[in-house]
């Protein structure tokens, strides 16, 4: 039997030396260049084309190539039944906490701020800054929410989160349920989003959303760009209510050439960098799933299809 790798960005070289260590004797094939397709029981995927996973007929696995799996539901074209996996990842959980940290304190060290100053060579110390004067929301507390806040709250920030299902974090207020949403994000003087984008957070960061913030506070989105309704955060930034935003996800990607967020004097931006797929990282719990996939035993990270991560 064979494996599909089916990204457009991944280096698939790489991909095959790791797993000629892991799995040996198992041939792995990239997308579209797949052999006889009948011989694919497993796929490693990353905004697969549409159809393409439908069209393995012995489809038995699909890995999300991806904390995320929102990639995976874009067009409804599953094969029914074919269990669904993602990755939890010690390495991309350490780069979005390093991610979100660095956001936070840039913010609060008013690094921008500094920066424009220094550009016009002037000296010019802002007001005193102490993390335990500043409330940090962290939206979604799964794998990496859970992190950043702990991490947060451990610099001595006051940490609020939200989550679907309740959560219990030492040093972290939690709350739960779309109905609680505006309630943790009043007091927020900034809001990092690390949630896992479903048909139920589509959007959640809306005009209602922001309005429900405090004025001034500023927003951290390394989620996915489909929480934010942009149209809704321009006009918050530009009414002056939002202070600002550092994004790395956008609604699409790459961010269009003519998007106003490029030049927006109030956002910072990232390419979808915060945290990236490592082969070397990555490769071992992937390979692991083959190996209990053909053994019959239980799957690794489990996606429950219903709740769409
Ligand atoms: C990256 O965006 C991921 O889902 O892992």
């Amino acid at each position: 039997m064979a494996i599909v790798l089916i990204s457009a960005s991944q280096d698939i070289a790489q991909w095959r030396e790791s797993f000629a260590a892991l799995l040996s004797g198992v041939e792995l094939r990239h997308w579209p260049d797949i052999g006889v397709a009948d011989e694919i029981d497993m796929a490693i995927a990353w905004k697969a084309p549409e159809g393409a996973l439908k069209s393995l007929p012995n489809l038995r696995l699909i890995c999300s190539l991806g904390q995320g799996t929102d990639h995976l539901f874009r067009f409804d074209d599953l094969p029914p039944g074919v269990p669904i996996t993602r990755l939890v990842d010690d390495s991309m959980r350490r780069q979005m906490t390093a991610y979100v940290i660095a956001a936070v304190t840039r913010r609060l060290c008013r690094m921008a701020d500094y920066a424009a100053y220094q550009a016009k060579g002037e000296w010019h110390p802002l007001a005193a800054y102490d993390p335990a004067a500043a409330v940090v929301g962290v939206l979604g507390l799964g794998a990496l929410g859970r992190d950043a806040a702990e991490k947060l709250a451990g610099l001595g920030f006051e940490v609020r989160g939200w989550s679907r299902n309740p959560a219990f974090i030492p040093g972290v207020e939690c709350f739960n349920g779309k109905r609680s949403l505006a309630e943790m994000l009043g007091p927020c003087d900034m809001v990092c989003c690390l949630l896992a984008l479903t048909s139920e957070t589509l959007g959640i960061l809306d005009a209602r959303a922001f309005a429900a913030i405090k004025p001034g506070a500023y927003l951290i989105n390394s989620a996915r760009g489909g929480h934010v309704v942009e149209a809704d955060l321009l006009a918050a930034l530009d009414s002056g209510h939002l202070d600002g935003a550092t994004l790395d996800v956008f609604e699409a990607e790459p961010l269009a050439a003519d998007s106003p967020l490029w030049d927006h004097p109030k956002v910072e931006l990232t390419p979808h960098i915060s945290a990236v797929t490592m082969v070397q990282s990555c490769a071992g719990q992937i390979a692991e799933n083959y190996r209990r996939m053909t053994a019959g035993q239980p799957l690794l990270h489990v996606v429950d299809p219903d709740r769409e991560y």
